[in-house]
């Protein structure tokens, strides 16, 4: 682990406009550097990098952060590659944390589920290179299969021995626990009838070759392990079992090495297992990645999604799966990815024929031979439909219902008139077919749109286009404010009741010194306002909690322990300035923005803004129900009264604060 001094220093030494400098170019625009987005296609700048808050923001793709996250985004680094790059530049000494005895149990417990699989990983290679039997199993193995030194190394490759429980033993000896090593399955363990204290402990993989399978930022989830006999009973790869670090539907064997390459090339292949990635890779070729043996799933597309829209699926030659397979290709159209599909020649696999041809030879392969899918499918349903017109019938219906899976419009235009090309068919009738799927999609996908709301899209009330949703952009203004100001101490004035000699109720001006988040969370409090935005309710409670915690309390220190998604949406309202023509605001009813009104004033003016939105949002909703109800309406005119008085007062406070 990198000390918390290391990541300190690395955070107050790195300059973000530097950093990114070394990938986009950057003019200097105002206070502000602005470029071309890297992660878009864009011809007009909106890529803009504030060296004053070391906040960047790409307003094409809605990506933003600080220097740590555009690493993360643009290198696609995990954390710790980030900082370790940065210190790197910055010629900071990275300090690792040794792990004491103490930490190890304190370590939650997926965590101790990792260490003990990382363990496992180191295990089973050293065995591989060490021990007598594992060169003369294991490492053979793999060397006959033309596996070389450095690539069995690369993929961390090893040997589990022909023991009951020799790994299990180690396992235990270096202090890691039983129950970690059942939980990830690496031991399997039974009751003992003879000794319930002591139950009988498996080695899962006894007698395995081990394939480490790493997460996509290079932490081992879990195992697939080959047997090496010809056992007819047993199978021939095992893998992990599911657990709290291994979900088999999240998992793309290989990604960890390929997401560079994936990235760079604008393309990732996708093949059937193990063996295929690590020859591939051996060939040079790397970006490519397997789902293991198990049918492809929309978690894992979306892991390759984040890196590149391009996937080309590798068939082997046996053409046996292939229908079933086909299947699985609409969750990546669906996801709007293009997907090309490419197969290899009779009794060849990407294994074999990687082994087989050069590098040069296996690009060309693979560029001559790719199709898109769509085509791929209509050719091949279309041969098989030939002679059988019901089956042409069906074979119509699959493929428009592949295309309906298409997101984008003119795509699935493009494809339909092809379709009808191969299919032979008018373009009217796929045309009226794909409405009719399309139709029943949509219901489907707004269920599930619905279900899972995505937990970062900042949702707005509905309302027509035009008009501003003045709730939404007040609530937006107290975070930016909590985020610029929240620990600056202020004047604040404010207008209290009082007594006068002769016995009258006046307002009086009052000031209080306190800073600028206690003053917000008061006069919230107060009327028991609850931001009604979900992701600016949890900004602003992680703000309020971690500013009344820390007296020395900044902005870059807050998003470094935020979550990706929260730092982006942060970033995005902090360089709400440049995006936005701030007198755009005050004609729309929202109260006039002075950038150097004075922060006390600032404030102020949004709170009370939003009070007596709220309240002016309330009598609305009073006065509409005194229309419905026929009788009775005194309670809710003498509530009316009472709001009025309130929305009076406010607007006094307002109109002082602003005069
Ligand atoms: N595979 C799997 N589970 C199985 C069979 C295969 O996960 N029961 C995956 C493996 O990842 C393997 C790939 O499919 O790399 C190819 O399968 P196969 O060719 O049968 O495996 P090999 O190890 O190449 O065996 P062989 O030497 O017999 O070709
Ligand atoms: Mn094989």
């Amino acid at each position: 682990m990198i000390s918390k001094a290391t990541i300190d220093q690395v955070y107050e030494t790195a300059r973000l406009e530097e950093v990114i400098g070394e990938f986009v170019q950057l003019k200097k625009s105002g206070s502000n550097f602005k470029g071309l987005s890297p992660f878009t296609d864009e011809r007009t700048p909106s890529f803009m990098v504030s060296p004053v808050k070391q906040i960047w923001k790409d307003f094409s793709s809605g990506k933003g952060g600080n220097v740590v996250a555009f690493l993360m985004e643009h290198e696609h680094f995990t954390y710790p590659e980030a900082i370790k790059y940065l210190a790197k530049k910055y010629n900071i000494e990275v300090e690792e944390t040794e792990r004491t005895d103490e930490q190890k149990q304190e370590a939650s417990e997926r965590e101790s589920m990792y260490l003990v699989s990382e363990f496992a990983q180191d295990y089973f290679s050293e065995i591989l290179w060490k021990s007598g039997l594992g060169k003369a199993i294991g490492l053979s193995y793999f060397k006959e299969r033309g596996f070389t030194d450095e690539i069995i190394k690369k993929f961390n490759l090893g040997y589990c021995l022909d023991q009951w429980s020799g790994f299990t033993a180690a396992a235990l000896e270096k202090g890691y626990q039983l129950n970690y090593l059942e939980k990830t399955g690496l031991t399997i363990v039974k009751e003992n009838a003879e000794n319930p204290n002591d139950p009988k402990k498996f080695d899962r993989f006894k007698a395995r070759v081990m394939f480490p399978i790493h997460s996509m930022s290079g932490r081992v989830l879990g195992f697939g392990g080959r047997i090496l006999t010809n056992d007819k009973k047993a199978a021939k790869y095992l893998n992990s079992p599911e657990s709290d670090i291994y979900h088999k539907s999240k998992v793309l064997y290989g990604i960890y090495y390929a997401k560079q390459a994936i990235a760079k090339e604008y393309n990732c292949y996708l093949v059937e297992g193990y063996t295929d990635v690590i020859q591939f890779h051996q060939r040079g070729i790397e970006n490519v990645v397997s789902s293991s043996g198990t049918a492809l799933t929309p978690e894992q597309i979306r892991l390759v999604n984040r890196l590149t829209k391009n996937i080309t699926v590798l068939f082997d030659g046996d053409a046996a799966g292939l229908r079933a397979s086909l299947r699985g290709i609409d969750l990546i159209l669906e996801q709007g990815m293009n997907v090309k599909v490419c197969t290899f020649p009779d009794g060849e696999d990407p294994d074999s024929f990687s082994k087989n041809n050069e590098k040069d030879a296996v690009l060309l392969y693979l560029r001559e031979n790719s199709k898109d899918f769509i085509q791929f499918k209509a050719n091949l349903l279309a041969e098989e439909a030939v002679n059988d017109p019901i089956k042409r019938a069906e074979t119509v219906r699959d493929i428009v219902n592949s295309i309906s899976k298409i997101p984008d419009a003119i795509k699935r235009e493009i494809y339909i008139q092809e379709c009808a090309r191969i299919m032979n068919v008018s373009e009217g009738v796929l045309f009226s077919t794909l409405a009719q799927i399309g139709k029943k999609n949509q219901s489907d996908a707004s269920k599930s749109a619905r279900q899972q709301q995505k937990a970062f899209d900042v949702v707005k009330n509905e309302l027509p286009v035009d008009k501003v949703d003045v709730q939404y952009e007040l609530e937006r203004k107290i975070i930016e404010l909590l985020l610029l100001y929240g620990n600056e101490e202020q004047k604040f004035e404010d207008l209290v009741l009082k007594e006068n000699e002769e016995g009258e109720l006046i307002l009086e001006p009052e000031s209080s010194d306190i800073k600028v988040y206690e003053k917000i969370y008061l006069d919230l409090q107060e009327d028991e306002i609850e931001l009604t935005n979900e992701q600016f309710r949890s900004i602003y409670q992680k703000l309020i909690t971690e500013l009344n915690e820390k007296e020395d309390f900044t902005v870059n220190a807050f998003l470094i322990e935020l979550d990706q998604h929260m730092i982006s949406e942060i970033s995005s309202i902090l360089m709400e300035e440049e995006k936005y023509v701030l007198h755009n605001w005050a004609s729309k009813d929202i109260y006039p923005k002075e950038k150097k009104m004075v922060v006390a004033q600032l404030v102020s003016e949004t709170i009370l803004s939003l009070r007596c939105f709220l309240i002016k949002k309330r009598m609305k909703e009073l006065q509409e129900k005194t229309q419905d109800n026929e009788d009775d309406n005194r309670e809710t005119l003498e509530e009316i009264m009472n709001y009025l008085q309130l929305n009076n007062l406010l607007s006094k406070k307002l109109n002082r604060v602003l005069s």
